[in-house]
């Protein structure tokens, strides 16, 4: 794919090399338009040696070849990365005073912006008004992220992390067809868990999580329209298990859908399901602690006074304990799949996290992503690294979270 990258003048431009990095290493071909304040933060060589390109920042270079437009009609995606505030006032009036102006009112191609300012600026009014104006034009937008700013401060504007964005750009231009079934996991039996648990405090009101069951939904779809018997164990899903292509749904057809709410009730679920299962992957976001009681009625604040002192005790970790029974209880053979979301953003630190957690589980493969207030959780693309046993990457996978499915099933089917 011919994808443009813009960068704006910010100090967040210097992350904006890993997001063209990311692409040139997935098989794009990418074209860096910088503008003249992006190049006081990054050089010009960096961007050259990183895209393979020379990289275009003068209006009035390459005029013979009509640059000005050239760049943008051949784009099939435009992604800017970091989007200033004075850029995104700029792209909301429709100006082109400067080359990536010119490139983008060009363009027909998809457009993502990732913001990054500091938080004041995120929400002054008119940025706020800017981009709703964007929004509605139907350019995405990716975070910004809430989390340290260039300074000492720190809150929302931080700019998201590059593979989220090149994600969250993949899955833009992603064709949203169904890919015929491989049949590379038929007569396999695969349990997934999917969704977020909730542990009730009342009859309503419950501790819950932001997991939205997309990425287990999107794992169990993939499976069995690749011929896998696969059983969903789903709690509190906000999204359909359907591929959305209505009548001929058949890979949701295939799948058996088990509803559960509490972590008590997915681990009863999920450990008899695993008796029959060639592979189990835990998808779901499981609470951790659950209240140690439930009160029968609601609790009323007008008893309760000023504080409400909550009692929380220890749910089992149900992947430890499916791994560390598999031996005993007749199921040698199957592989185990977890998942990690952290909110460490510091690659190294993540994958340290990922290492330790891997051996702290005992399974067999390990899904790491990094998440945050507008990342991972209930979001249509990903970016994750697979880890193995010994803590060794062995896959790595972006773009939407059908995508990353397949490629997690790729490694099982191999
Ligand atoms: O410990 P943490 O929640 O970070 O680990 C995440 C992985 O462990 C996920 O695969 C999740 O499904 C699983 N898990 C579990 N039981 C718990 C907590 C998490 O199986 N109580």
């Amino acid at each position: 794919m011919n994808i443009v990258v813009g960068i704006t003048g910010g100090i967040a431009a210097y992350k904006a090399v890993n997001v063209v990095r990311a692409f040139v290493l997935a098989g794009h071909s990418v074209q860096v338009v910088a503008t003249d304040a992006a190049l006081r933060f990054v050089g010009k060589p960096t961007l050259e040696a990183i895209s393979r390109n020379p990289v275009h920042t003068d209006l009035y270079e390459g005029v013979a070849e009509v640059r000005h437009v050239a760049i943008g009609q051949a784009a099939d995606l435009i992604v800017v990365a970091p989007a200033t505030a004075n850029f995104i006032a700029q792209l909301a009036g429709g100006f082109a005073a400067d080359l990536l102006g010119n490139t983008i009112l060009a363009s027909a191609a998809p457009l993502v912006i990732a913001p990054a300012m500091h938080t004041e600026m995120w929400q002054n009014a008119a940025t706020v008004a800017n981009v709703a104006t964007l929004r509605s034009r139907g350019i995405h937008i990716v975070g910004p992220a809430v989390g340290q700013l260039t300074g000492a401060d720190s809150g929302a504007g931080r700019m998201s992390e590059p593979d989220e964005i090149v994600a969250a750009a993949l899955a833009v231009v992603e064709p949203a067809t169904v890919e015929p079934a491989a049949g590379d996991l038929v007569g396999r039996r695969i349990v997934v868990t999917a969704g977020g648990t909730r542990e009730p405090l009342d009859p309503v009101r419950f501790i819950g999580n932001r997991s939205s069951g997309k990425q287990g939904v999107a794992l169990a779809l993939a499976a069995a329209a690749r011929g896998a018997e696969v059983t969903l164990i789903g709690a509190n899903l906000e999204v359909e298990v359907s591929d959305g292509t209505g009548a001929g749904d058949t890979s949701a057809q295939s799948i058996v859908v088990q509803r559960v709410g509490t972590s008590l009730e997915l681990s009863d679920a999920v450990t008899a399901a695993a008796l029959k299962a060639d592979v189990v992957i835990m998808a779901a976001a499981v609470a951790d602690y659950r209240p140690e009681s439930v009160a029968e009625a609601k609790i009323k604040k007008e008893t309760q006074g000023d504080i409400l002192q909550l009692t929380l005790v220890k749910n089992p970790d149900i992947l430890h304990d499916l791994s560390a029974a598999r031996s005993a209880s007749n199921r040698a053979g199957q592989t185990i799949i977890g998942f990690a979301a952290e909110t460490e953003t510091d690659p190294e630190a993540l994958l340290a996290l990922g290492r330790a957690k891997i051996a702290r589980k005992g399974c067999d493969y390990l899904v790491l992503n990094s998440v945050g207030w507008t990342t991972g959780f209930a979001t249509d693309g990903n970016a994750v690294k697979i880890l193995d046993s010994a803590g060794d990457i062995v896959g790595e996978a972006s773009g939407s979270k059908k995508t990353v499915a397949d490629r997690i099933l790729d490694l099982l089917a191999r």
